[in-house]
C-alpha cells in the first residue's frame, strides 16, 4: 500500500503530530526495492519504520515512510535446539509468546517489548538480564542498491549495549528483512533482575517468568496506546570505575553495576530521580512518575516540548552528577536521522 503525504501519528509511539510526504506499508522485498528507487528518482530521503516504539520525529519528514510488514515465522527444531526464522515485520511480543506456546522456552525475559522483529537486533533490545545477541543466530539485511540479501552472522553484527552494526556501518540504504533465532532446549531460567529473584530456580516455568516480567513492566512502564512515550528515553550511562567510586562515597545508595571491561554502569533512572524531576512537565511533555527514564506525552506534547524536556533532564543531571546521559531514542528529522546529542547540546 503507497499513500501520499499521510499522519504519522499512529506509526510513532509518543504519538506525535506528523506527518510524511509519502508512506509505504511493504508487505513484500520488491515493494521495498521499488519503493526506494521511486525515492531516489524524486530525490527525495527514505526512513525505514516498525513500530516507532524508539523514535522521536522532530518535524514533518520530507520523503518516504517505508513500514515493515513482511510475516512469517518458521520453526525448524534439532536435537538440541530450535531454529527459528522470523519475518521482519512480526512483532516481538507476539513472537515471544507464540513461542511460549509452541512449548518453545528462552524469549520469555524479553516479553512485552514493543516493536517488530526486524527492530531487535538494531538497538541489540535487552531486559530483565537478556538481550538478544544471546539467542540470535544470524540477521538476513537487503540493500536496496542491489537489491541483494546478505545474511549477517551474529559474530559480526557487533552487538553490544543498545549497540549494533546497523546503527552505524549497515544503517542507511539497507533494511532488516529477517532474524534467525537458536533457543537451545536446555533451558535454564534467568533470574537475576528484580522480581524475577523472588522465584525458584528449581520449579519455576518458561510461562511463569513470562507472567512476572509482564506484572514488573506493566507496573512501572506507561502503555504506549494510553499514554505516548518511547519506553527509557535515555541510556544507562557508562562511567570509569574511578568515577563510579566518586559519586559513591557521596551517594552511597546508588544503584551500579560493574562491566566486565572495568566500567561501571550507572541507573540513569536513579540519577533523574535523584534530581527530584519525576511528573515535572514542559509543554505538554512529563518525566513519567513511576519510571524517571521515560518521558511521555502526558497532554497533546508537540516535538519541541520532548526536545525540550529531554534537554532539561540531560543539563540538571549533568550539573548535580557530572555525568551526561545519551538518549536511546533516535531522532528523526526530516531528511533522516540527526545526531540526538547534538540536538540537546
Ligand atoms: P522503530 O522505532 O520503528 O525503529 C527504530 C530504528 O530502527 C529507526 O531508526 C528505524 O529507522 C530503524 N529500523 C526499523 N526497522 C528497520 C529495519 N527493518 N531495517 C533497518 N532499519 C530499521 N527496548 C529495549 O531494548 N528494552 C526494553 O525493555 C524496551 N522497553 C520499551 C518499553 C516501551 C513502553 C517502549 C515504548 C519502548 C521500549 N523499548 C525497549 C524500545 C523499543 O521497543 C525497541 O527499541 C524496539 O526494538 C523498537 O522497535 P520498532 O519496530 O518500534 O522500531
Ligand atoms: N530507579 C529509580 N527511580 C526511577 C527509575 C529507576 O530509583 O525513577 C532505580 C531502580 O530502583 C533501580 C535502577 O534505577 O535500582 C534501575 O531501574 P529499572 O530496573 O527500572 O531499569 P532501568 O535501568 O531504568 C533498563 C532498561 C529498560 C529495561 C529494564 C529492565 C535501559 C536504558 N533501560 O531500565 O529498557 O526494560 O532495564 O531490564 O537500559 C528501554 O530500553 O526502552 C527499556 C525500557
Amino acid at each position: 500500500m503507497s499513500t501520499e503525504s499521510a499522519s504519522l501519528k499512529n506509526h510513532n509511539t509518543f504519538a506525535l503530530p506528523v506527518n510524511a510526504a509519502h508512506l509505504v506499508i511493504a508487505e513484500q522485498i520488491e515493494m521495498m526495492i521499488k519503493a526506494w528507487q521511486k525515492a531516489q528518482k524524486r530525490k527525495e530521503p527514505m526512513l525505514v519504520l516498525g513500530e516507532g516504539s524508539n523514535v522521536l520525529f522532530l518535524e514533518d519528514f520530507a520523503g518516504t515512510v517505508m513500514i515493515n510488514n513482511l510475516k512469517g515465522i518458521e520453526i525448524r527444531e534439532q536435537d538440541d535446539a530450535w531454529h527459528l526464522h522470523v519475518s521482519a515485520g512480526e512483532n516481538w511480543h507476539h513472537l515471544v509468546s507464540h513461542t511460549l506456546e509452541c512449548g518453545i522456552p528462552g524469549l520469555e525475559n524479553l516479553a512485552l517489548i514493543p516493536g517488530l522483529v526486524g527492530s531487535a537486533p538494531i538497538q541489540n533490545i535487552g531486559a530483565y538480564g537478556i538481550e538478544l545477541k544471546q539467542v540470535c543466530e544470524y540477521v538476513d539485511l537487503l540493500d536496496l542498491t542491489t537489491g541483494e540479501i546478505d545474511r549477517i552472522d551474529h559474530q559480526d553484527c557487533e552487538f553490544g549495549y543498545r549497540e549494533s552494526i546497523f546503527k552505524h556501518e549497515l544503517k542507511d540504504g539497507f533494511v532488516i528483512v529477517g532474524v534467525g533465532l537458536r533457543l537451545n532446549k536446555q533451558w535454564s531460567p534467568q533470574l537475576n533482575y528484580g522480581d524475577l529473584t523472588k522465584l525458584d530456580p528449581q520449579t519455576v516455568t518458561p510461562l511463569q517468568v513470562f507472567e512476572s516480567v509482564c506484572a514488573m513492566r506493566r507496573s512501572k512502564l506507561p502503555d504506549p496506546s494510553i499514554t505516548g512515550n518511547a519506553g527509557s528515553f535515555f541510556k544507562n550511562p557508562l562511567v570509569s570505575g574511578e568515577t563510579a567510586n566518586e559519586l559513591l562515597t557521596q551517594y552511597p545508595s546508588m544503584p551500579h553495576y560493574p562491566q566486565q571491561d572495568g566500567q561501571v554502569k550507572l541507573a540513569a533512572g536513579w540519577l533523574i530521580d535523584q534530581c527530584s524531576l519525576k511528573g515535572y512537565q514542559i509543554g505538554g511533555a512529563a518525566v513519567h512518575r513511576q519510571q524517571a527514564l521515560v518521558l511521555v506525552n502526558a497532554d497533546n506534547a508537540s516535538s519541541q516540548d520532548v526536545v525540550a524536556l529531554a534537554r532539561h533532564v540531560r543539563n540538571t543531571v549533568a550539573s548535580k552528577f557530572g555525568v551526561w546521559l545519551e538518549p536511546e531514542v533516535r531522532f528523526i528529522g526530516a531528511i533522516g536521522e540527526l545526531n540526538a546529542v547534538e540536538v540537546l547540546s
